[in-house]
């Protein structure tokens, strides 16, 4: 072979490779409505970033007539490339091969990039679009299965870790993106779950689609399985950009910084009445939320699950923080299973990566109900408290209403190591409300229902509101450490936030704690 020979030969396998299924498998990911790989991982990346890995691994399957079907890179792109500059490692399923299938080879290549972000310091992105594990396989396809799940766990809160699901992803395949911290769904064209619709018929007679089963809108508003729902690719992979703008690049690094106009003594006097002074009044928390944050932008996660806690990503004096919220505009923003489950992977995810939590809190407490006690409230509860106490990053609280029993301890309080708790003069804490409080300590002199014990339950109340619904107790208890006024809301965030940039506070020494799962 001559030299141009043998450049020509490299060109050619590299051009297999790049074809993939072929032109018509292609068209037919097309007409889908999806991207090919690497149009996908092209569009995800900062322009001409993507340096390949691994374009020509083969499978070595010889049953089933496998050995005679070879296709350089065997389905999966690998590789890695930079968004907004920053270094990112990325594997995305190529369907028109073999499905998008997980062979040996392939898992390989992945673990070959997870390996690699992880020595880095550097997130790890899948596509996936995938009929799950090679059948032709068998165990081997497993066992490629088995070594990325083992890599998601040990990086999970060192590296941050997103999946987006861009077509099929059923069976064990789940778990993957499941131990991954954020996982994106396309509407319509993308589809989660352990056993599909056909099993589901066989062992429990229902009949079920795709879509309704595992589609993008069932895991956004009903399973809380995905964090973010987009109408194409082309969005999906913009919202992929954007998330990473906001996370450092490992558990280590500082986070990325971007300035801004908004002066960090900016105050806002709409915020002085957006919380009624009726405190069975609903009102949005994201008003309050997005008049505080940098140019108002707020990057909110989960939008369409358990609305009643509201969490997403902002900017304050242009760093990265987390956001947790009660939404008194849903369920009066009692935290239940769902919204206590939410709440609480997301305080997790903010303290393993350094980035500190503002809790908004306005709660009346666990929702009631046989429904959220059978279903566990009291373990699932127990998470958030538990995310928040074991959290060691820099907490601010704000208490704009309410902040009654249990939730008041839960919500970042002083008493789980929150550092600056504010409270608004609209504040109530308390056990639990005036009228709650009056028909439980006055049940026999209430009993009555007549005039005077009408008159006698409406002078208690009054008493109750008058004693216990202010911030001014716990202030002067040291557990509220300044009653602000709200439109100086930013500038006292950012003020404790630059004090609290150097805080250092730890864990005893253990293994790792017992979180009640
Ligand atoms: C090998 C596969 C494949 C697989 C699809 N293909 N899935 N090849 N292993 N798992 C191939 C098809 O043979 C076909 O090849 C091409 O991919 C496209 O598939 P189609 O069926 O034509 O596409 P479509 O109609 O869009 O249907 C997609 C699909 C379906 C719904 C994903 O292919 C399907 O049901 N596949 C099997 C899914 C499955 O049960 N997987 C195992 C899940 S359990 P040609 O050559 O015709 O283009 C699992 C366990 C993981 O994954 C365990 C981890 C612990």
């Amino acid at each position: 072979m001559d030299p141009e020979e043998k450049l020509t030969e490299l060109e050619n396998r590299n051009r297999a490779a790049e074809a993939g299924g072929g032109p018509e498998r292609t068209a037919r990911q097309h007409q889908a409505g999806k991207m090919s790989a690497r149009e996908r991982i092209d569009l995800l990346l900062d322009e001409g970033s993507f340096s390949e890995l691994d374009k020509l691994v083969i499978h070595s399957c010889r049953d089933f007539g496998m050995e005679q079907k070879q296709i350089p890179g065997d389905g999966f792109v690998t590789g890695y490339g930079r968004i907004d500059g920053r270094l990112v490692y990325v594997f995305a399923h190529d369907f028109t091969v073999f499905g998008g299938s997980l062979s040996l080879e392939n898992a390989a290549k992945v673990c070959k990039v997870m390996d690699l972000a992880m020595k880095m310091g550097a997130p790890i992105i899948g596509l996936n679009d995938s009929g799950g594990a090679r059948i032709q396989e068998g165990v081997a396809s497993l066992a490629g299965y088995a070594d990325i799940f083992l890599r998601n766990t040990l990086a999970s809160g060192v590296v941050p870790q997103i999946s987006a699901i861009m077509g099929p992803c059923a069976g064990g395949a789940v778990y993957s993106p499941a131990i991954t911290d954020f996982t994106f769904m396309v509407d319509q064209t993308s589809y989660m779950f352990v056993t599909g619709p056909d099993v589901i018929k066989t062992v429990t007679h229902e009949d079920v689609t795709k879509e309704q089963l595992g589609g993008a809108r069932t895991h956004n508003e009903v399973s809380g399985v995905a964090q973010f729902i987009a109408p194409r690719d082309e969005e999906c992979l913009r919202m992929i950009r954007e998330l990473v703008s906001f996370l450092p690049s490992n558990n280590r690094d500082d986070g990325p910084v971007r300035t801004s106009s908004d002066p960090d003594d900016r105050t806002e006097v709409e915020l002085d009445s957006i919380v009624p002074l009726k405190s069975d009044q609903p009102y949005d928390i994201k008003q309050i939320i997005r008049r505080v944050i940098d140019d108002g932008y707020f990057f909110e996660i989960q939008e369409h699950f358990a609305r009643n806690i509201v969490i997403g990503f902002a900017r304050l004096d242009g760093r990265t923080v987390g956001l947790v919220a009660n939404q008194p505009e849903v369920l009066a923003g009692c935290l239940d299973i769902d919204g206590s489950v939410k709440g609480a992977r997301f305080v997790r995810f903010c303290d393993a990566f350094g980035i500190p939590i503002v809790t908004f809190e306005d709660v009346p407490g666990f929702l009631p109900g046989t429904a959220q006690e059978f279903g566990g409230i009291i373990k699932h509860g127990a998470k958030l408290l538990y995310a928040y106490a074991e959290a060691t990053v820099p907490k601010i609280t704000v208490i704009t209403r309410k902040a009654y029993g249990g939730a008041y301890c839960v919500m970042g309080s002083k008493h789980v190591r929150t550092d600056i708790n504010y409270a608004y003069p609209t504040a109530e804490i308390a056990v639990m409300g005036p009228e709650g409080a009056v028909n439980i300590l006055y049940r026999r002199e209430i009993a009555e229902a007549d005039d005077k014990s009408r008159e006698f339950r409406e002078t208690k109340i009054e008493e109750f509101r008058e004693r216990f619904a202010n911030p001014y107790i716990a202030a002067e208890k040291g557990w509220i450490d300044e009653v602000i006024q709200p439109r100086d809301t930013r500038p006292k965030l950012i003020a404790a936030l630059r004090m609290l940039e150097t805080k250092a506070d730890t864990m005893p020494r253990k293994k790792h704690g017992n979180i009640p799962l």
